[in-house]
């Protein structure tokens, strides 16, 4: 017997809608993820199970969660089980290639060196990157840090000269102003103090002061709107990407878009401003954002880079540098606090090169020992503990191959740590393995990677290092310290690694 017509064209309407939906549904859920893990396993690579839509999530949070729990015996530099606690069990497991699943994404972990330079190097073009959270989209834009393609080869072209070690010269005297304000809230007498906020405050300080100059005022409320996009950036981690949800007025989006727009209304003013300085000033003037706008102008007079561009750039400069410096100054406090000796030393170096004034670009380029403490503290604690690449198609990376669109981990932490590179000291604190050197530091000179290296190596490296060198130096000059007896060694992944209970110190002024 026939359907009645109206029955068999609402069966169609309904098939036409479900049958593609279905056939979507299981190449993603399906199809893919067997194929790439097929692809895998035939090359001898294994990981933990897959679930069907978390992956391995489920265990990876579990054991995020377990780990952040206990704190670490001692001051043990020993971190990898607390703060990487998936990558460390999974890479025990399974050996040190392994792939896991991120929902449906796949992601291969990689510490090989020689793999890695592949990936930052010598293929570095047959990489991209991976579609970030609406957050962090809100807070970066397309700037540097997530752009891609010829966006991000025009971008660093423009930004690449607002860096230059010359540049920076000239900055060294807003960051020690910025210092020496905070120093002058510090205290004439012995006193306990957690650092770790208040250097998050300077380093934040010190990016407003360097990108915006006289608009530092206004460049602090952007600020202020993109930590609480930091923090909601923080906050959606781990949640389920519902495809479509950013574009809905949810409570959250709302919040969102209002921050966002807050930022983004002061940069706009502050830009515009510029824009109509510019003239008069015979210039946008000698802070990174006028900078930046300098090296966009054309000959023709005009700018390569739109007012949008422009702003996600200042917005990334802060995203990128403000936390990550605060964690190494940190992490350099809270070492020198348990090794003394290490104190002294560099006190000593500090005080025969720049005595008791505010030092310049130039002593700061002459502190040795400093700057090879500062890279043993960036091996033991990289601020920011791993990078993600995608394959933009099917490639080879050593004998390995890999298809189109897995998403590959980089995890620094454990690149810093193997001892097959560093030996087996490699938990161990000792400065003088950079004595030689970075790139001969290690057994390979690729094994040192805090600021990534190849064409996308981090724009602000020498701006960090010189601002840690600056900020350490102006402390060891005025005060020593130890750790408050109240510290727990509890170093916590957070977007970047921070001590999840701060870090307090006992402050003692030196008289020297
Ligand atoms: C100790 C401090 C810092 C560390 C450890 C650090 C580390 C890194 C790393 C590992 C990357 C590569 C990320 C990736 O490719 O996935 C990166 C990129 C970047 N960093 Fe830094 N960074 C620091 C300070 C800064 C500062 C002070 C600024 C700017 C003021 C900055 C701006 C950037 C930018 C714009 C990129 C993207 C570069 C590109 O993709 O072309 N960073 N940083």
């Amino acid at each position: 017997m026939a359907l009645p017509f109206e029955l068999r064209l609402t069966l169609l309407v309904l098939s036409s809608i479900f049958i593609p939906i279905a056939c979507k549904l299981f190449i993603v859920l399906i199809w893919k993820p067997l194929a790439i893990q097929s692809c895998f396993k035939k090359q001898g690579i294994g990981g933990p199970q897959r679930h069907l839509l978390h992956g391995s999530m489920q265990e990876m949070m579990s054991l995020e969660q377990e780990a952040i729990n206990k704190p670490i015996e001692g001051f043990s530099h020993d971190i990898a089980s607390r703060v990487l606690p998936a990558y460390h069990k999974w890479s025990k497991r399974y050996g040190e290639l392994f792939l896991y699943w991120v929902g449906t994404e796949p992601r291969f972990c990689v510490t090989d060196a020689d793999m890695i330079r592949e990936m930052l190097k010598t293929k570095f073009g047959l990489f991209t990157k991976d579609d970030p959270i609406p957050a962090l989209k809100a807070l970066l834009g397309k700037g540097l840090v997530l752009a891609t393609d010829e966006k991000w080869v025009e971008h660093r072209r423009v930004i690449n000269p607002a860096f230059h070690v010359d540049r920076l010269k000239g900055m060294t005297k807003a960051m020690a102003s910025c210092t020496i304000s905070m120093l002058s809230t510090w205290t004439d007498e012995e006193k306990e103090l957690e650092v770790h906020e208040q250097l998050k405050q300077l380093t934040a300080d010190i990016i407003a002061q360097t990108a915006f100059g006289s608009s530092y005022r206004e460049g602090k409320e952007v600020f202020t709107a993109q930590e609480e996009l930091i923090l909601m950036a923080i906050a959606s981690f781990g949640d389920i990407s519902v495809p479509g949800l950013q574009y809905l007025p949810t409570k959250r989006n709302r919040q969102l878009w209002k921050l966002e727009k807050r930022a983004r209304d002061n940069l706009k003013f502050i830009i515009n401003s510029r824009i109509r300085s510019a003239v008069k000033a015979g210039g946008f003037g000698d802070d990174l954002l006028g900078m930046m706008m300098e090296s966009s102008r054309g000959e023709d007079g005009r700018m390569s880079m739109s007012l949008n561009e422009i702003m996600d750039e200042c917005m990334t400069f802060f995203f990128a540098g403000h936390e990550t410096t605060a964690n190494l100054l940190t992490w350099a406090m809270f070492l020198l606090s348990i090794y003394p000796d290490w104190q002294t030393k560099l006190r000593q170096e500090v005080m025969d090169l720049c005595g008791r004034g505010t030092p310049d670009a130039d002593m700061l380029g002459k502190l040795k020992l400093t700057n090879m403490f500062l890279m043993e503290t960036l091996r033991l604690y990289p601020p920011v503990l791993l990078m993600l690449r995608k394959t933009a198609k099917e490639l080879k990376l050593g004998n390995v191959l890999i298809p189109k669109d897995v998403t590959i981990t980089l995890p620094i932490l454990m690149v810093h740590r193997k001892p097959e590179y560093w030996g087996e000291d490699a938990d161990e604190f000792n400065p003088l393995r950079f004595s030689q050197g970075l790139s001969r530091a290690g057994k390979h000179p690729n094994a040192m990677m805090p600021f990534s290296f190849g064409p996308r190596v981090c724009v602000g490296q020498s701006f960090a290092m010189m601002e840690g060198k600056l900020v350490l130096a102006m402390i060891l000059q005025r005060y020593s310290f130890s750790l408050s007896p109240g510290y727990k060694h509890a170093p916590f992944r957070l977007l970047t690694l921070r001590p999840q209970f701060g870090l307090p110190i006992l402050l003692q002024p030196v008289h020297v």
